[in-house]
């Protein structure tokens, strides 16, 4: 196996070729390029990044975003525009349908993708990705080819971006785009959420810009009132304080840490000062360890992380810290609001901002209906190997993904983690159950590897919808009466893949 530097140059002179080629045949014939990208925050941000390049360059392009790129959808795009002058693109989706693009799709088009491809189980199936590259390298860019982790290290959004910079070294800019779209895939996955791998080179890129400020920061929301925060947050569990904003008022007064401003605001995380900040940190590790037996080194782990933040964005924003932009990009997609989202990542801060400010509102109330719901009516289900939930009439397919990744990163006593969850939604014009399923890290690095168990699972289900994604979190769709078999299949293979 080559260098990691090595493997970087391949990708690179590759990357150069595609946009030698693009370049090209963009000059020859005058196309309209139109852009197929995902809804979630990494599609958005990887759409934006492809927006922001040609609409530098002056080149006229459409942007569709889509649930998800599925045999119909292909036939649709194939449908719309063959008899056109036109040029596809398709970003953080394309690579797990490849070889249905090339059948189907006439066009002239380029994938810019980093998810596993078609047919591929795993990323150790080194010989059978060669074959794909091989094939497909001209048109097709994705990170498996150059020994790169898709799940981890790079996301579709960080994959446009190389493309970006390959296209003008100024679009270096773009970077903090990326990181948004990386982080919307929870690929801040080292060391107390740091990045690491191929999205490091694009957080270098953002610091030679002067654009990003990392702070070692408390693993709190910056902008809820602080009392809240603790009391609600997702990851740090205070046994005894968790959903009680009250006693972790209390807890904050105890410390001396003054709780209203001087305009009778509640303070939030950012205005603590650094000293508050440490007393606060050195009692929260105080708490956990005596409460919860935890190793100080574990708890630091969890209560200390990177927070990156966007040094042109406004202070205390919803933009300001990548994650919360994030998430604000996944309100859009996931509320029928995509172009809004797309907007904001190419640099709208007036109509399209403002809109989404409202729309979030919406959302976050959505979310938190739908886990209310399910806590309170106990609907997740177990079975050995696994725990599944029906979103029956509470939970649409656009918001399924979500819940089921909330659920499982959350600390919430009510989903172990060491068995994968698989969420369902109703697709009712289809006949379909759109599927999403994550599995915790603490089980991905035993061998759990959804992706991989979504495809087999469909073969062992007679089934011939696409589906895939990562190993910690993939879908597909599954028609209504096949249910039961789906989720067998997947309960004996999660069951394999822990043995
Ligand atoms: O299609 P794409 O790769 O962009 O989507 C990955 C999805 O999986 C994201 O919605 C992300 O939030 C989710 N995910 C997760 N847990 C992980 C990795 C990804 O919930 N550990
Ligand atoms: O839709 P959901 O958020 O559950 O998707 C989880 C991951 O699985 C994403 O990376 C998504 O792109 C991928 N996926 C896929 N093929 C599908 C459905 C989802 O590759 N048919
Ligand atoms: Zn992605």
């Amino acid at each position: 196996m080559n260098s990691a530097s090595e493997k970087f140059k391949d990708f690179i002179t590759d990357l150069n070729k595609i946009k030698d080629y693009f370049l090209k045949i963009i000059d020859e014939k005058k196309y309209l390029i139109k852009i197929y990208t995902h809804l979630d925050a990494d599609g958005l941000s990887a759409g934006a990044i492809l927006g922001k390049i040609l609409y530098k360059k002056n080149i006229p392009f459409q942007i569709t975003v889509l649930k998800q790129l599925e045999l119909d959808n292909i036939t649709k795009i194939h449908n719309e525009t063959e008899s056109g002058d036109y040029f596809l693109i398709f970003s953080d989706f394309g690579s797990g349908q490849y070889l249905e693009l090339q059948k189907n799709i006439n066009n002239p088009f380029l994938i810019f993708d980093h998810h596993l491809p078609q047919n591929i189980k795993n990323k150790e199936e080194i010989d059978k990705i060669q074959e794909i590259y091989k094939d497909t390298y001209k048109w097709h860019i994705n990170p498996y080819f150059y020994g790169f982790d898709g799940s981890t290290e790079i996301s579709g959004s960080g994959m446009c971006y190389f493309f970006a910079k390959c296209i003008d070294k100024k679009n270096t800019d773009l970077s903090k785009i990326a990181l948004v779209g990386a982080n919307g895939d929870v690929q801040n996955q080292g060391d107390n959420k740091s990045f690491i791998g191929l999205n490091q080179i694009i957080l270098d890129d953002a610091k030679e810009n002067d654009i990003i400020e990392i702070l070692d920061d408390i693993n709190l929301s910056r902008i809820k009132p602080l009392n809240q925060a603790l009391a609600y947050s997702p990851e740090l569990n205070l046994p005894g304080l968790n959903k009680d904003p009250n006693k972790t008022l209390k807890f904050l007064k105890r410390l001396g840490i003054l709780m209203e401003k001087g305009d009778g605001s509640i303070i939030t995380l950012i205005d603590l000062n650094k000293e508050e900040k440490q007393k606060l940190t050195s009692a929260l590790i105080e708490y956990i360890s005596i409460k919860s037996n935890i190793d100080p080194s574990e708890i630091i782990n969890k209560l200390i992380i990177k927070r990156y933040l966007l040094k042109d964005e406004k202070i205390g924003s919803d933009l300001h810290d990548i994650s919360d932009f994030s998430n604000m990009l996944n309100s859009c997609g996931r509320t029928n609001n995509a172009s809004i989202g797309i907007a904001i990542a190419m640099g709208d801060r007036n109509k399209a901002y403002v809109q989404a400010i409202k729309n979030l509102e919406n959302y976050k109330r959505m979310l938190l209906n739908a886990l209310t719901w399910i806590k309170e009516e106990n609907i997740i289900k177990e079975e050995e190997f696994i725990q599944y939930f029906f979103g029956a009439d509470k939970i649409s397919e656009n918001i399924i993904g979500t819940i089921t990744s909330m659920l499982i990163h959350d600390d919430t006593e009510i989903i172990k983690k060491n068995k994968p969850l698989f969420g369902y939604a109703i697709r009712m014009e289809e006949g379909m159950y759109k599927i999403s399923s994550r599995a915790h890290e603490s089980i991905v690095e035993k061998g759990i590897n959804l992706s991989e168990a979504i495809r087999e699972a469909l073969i062992l289900s007679n089934l011939e919808n696409l589906g895939g994604g990562h190993p910690p979190a993939a879908g597909t769709k599954v028609p209504i009466e096949k249910i039961g078999d789906f989720l067998e299949n997947c309960n004996k293979i999660i069951g394999r893949q822990l043995k």
